[in-house]
């Protein structure tokens, strides 16, 4: 497993590059980066699209060729891929980061079981630490209610919500199901770090914990993934070295590479 991830910071994003790496894209990813009212959401998706193309670029395939399409429940996909390990991927992003992550294609084909979730670890202006984890408190289970108890320091609640939080779209983004899913069945032990669904240790799958900075802000990052076998694995990578198998590229850097080194497709 690998993940990409771009640091977006809008201000560095000229309309010109924008505009010519829009023309890397596909005519139906370009029409949906072109429906979104904000332009920094536009950005984000067409990042994404980008670290895509730039790694299928990387492997050999024709990008003019690919197709992306979506499972029923709106997990993206590669359609007809000529190539001889197959990959899944999935992309997640949230404020100034844009991940993806991809790993061969083993199991479940054609979205693959491969999932990922970042989020900024920061209270939303408005909120306080009560009524920001009350909102979410149906998808909690009672022990990882316990665990965000007032008695902590507000600090470490928001960092434990995040973790709860990331495991569990990570996990659901893998079966490809999103919101379709009823979050309290995944659980994350924020103390011991040990995740159960359906109150049994996920067996065959792989959760990769990870952080990343951009300045002062922190992100928390969960990838989950179908490995097949009996263990249910937890890799704990936060505050870890992750160059092994995460790169980490400002959004302009991988706009320009793609006007580069990707095909026109208008
Ligand atoms: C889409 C969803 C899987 C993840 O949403 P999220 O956590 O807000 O967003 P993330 O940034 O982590 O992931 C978004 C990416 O996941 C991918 N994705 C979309 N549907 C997916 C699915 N069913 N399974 C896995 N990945 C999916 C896409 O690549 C998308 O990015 P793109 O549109 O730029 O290509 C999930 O939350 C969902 O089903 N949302 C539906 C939208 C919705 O109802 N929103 C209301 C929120 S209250």
């Amino acid at each position: 497993m690998q993940v990409h991830t771009a640091i977006y910071h809008p201000d560095l994003i000229n309309e010109e590059l924008y505009q010519a790496a829009l023309t890397r894209v596909n005519s139906d990813t370009r029409s949906r980066i072109q429906r979104f009212y904000r332009r920094e959401d536009a950005c984000r998706t067409l990042i994404g699209a980008l670290l895509l193309r730039l790694l299928l670029r990387k492997r050999g395939i024709a990008v003019e060729s690919m197709a992306v399409a979506n499972t029923p429940e709106g997990k993206p996909y590669l359609v007809d891929q000529k190539l001889d390990d197959e990959i899944g991927f999935n992309i997640t992003h949230d404020s100034a980061l844009i991940s993806m992550a991809f790993a061969p294609g083993a199991y479940n084909p054609p979205a693959f079981s491969i999932g990922i979730d970042v989020m900024k670890t920061q209270l939303p202006a408005r909120d306080t630490v009560d009524s920001f984890i009350a909102m979410f408190e149906g998808q909690l289970t009672d022990l990882e209610k316990a665990q965000l108890t007032p008695d902590l320091p507000a600090e470490e609640r928001i960092r434990r919500f995040y973790w709860m939080w990331t495991v569990k779209e990570a996990y659901t983004k893998a079966l490809g199901l999103g919101l379709g899913y009823d979050f309290s069945r995944v659980e994350f032990d924020a103390v011991r770090r040990e995740i159960r669904i359906d109150s049994q240790a996920p067996k065959g799958w792989r959760f990769t914990l990870f952080t990343t900075s951009d300045g002062a802000d922190l992100y928390e990052g969960v990838v989950s993934e179908f490995i097949g076998g009996d263990l249910a694995e937890i890799r704990d990578q936060a505050s870890k070295d992750t160059t092994s198998w995460m790169s980490i590229l400002d959004a302009a850097t991988v706009l320009e590479r793609a006007v580069d080194e990707l095909p026109s497709i208008l």
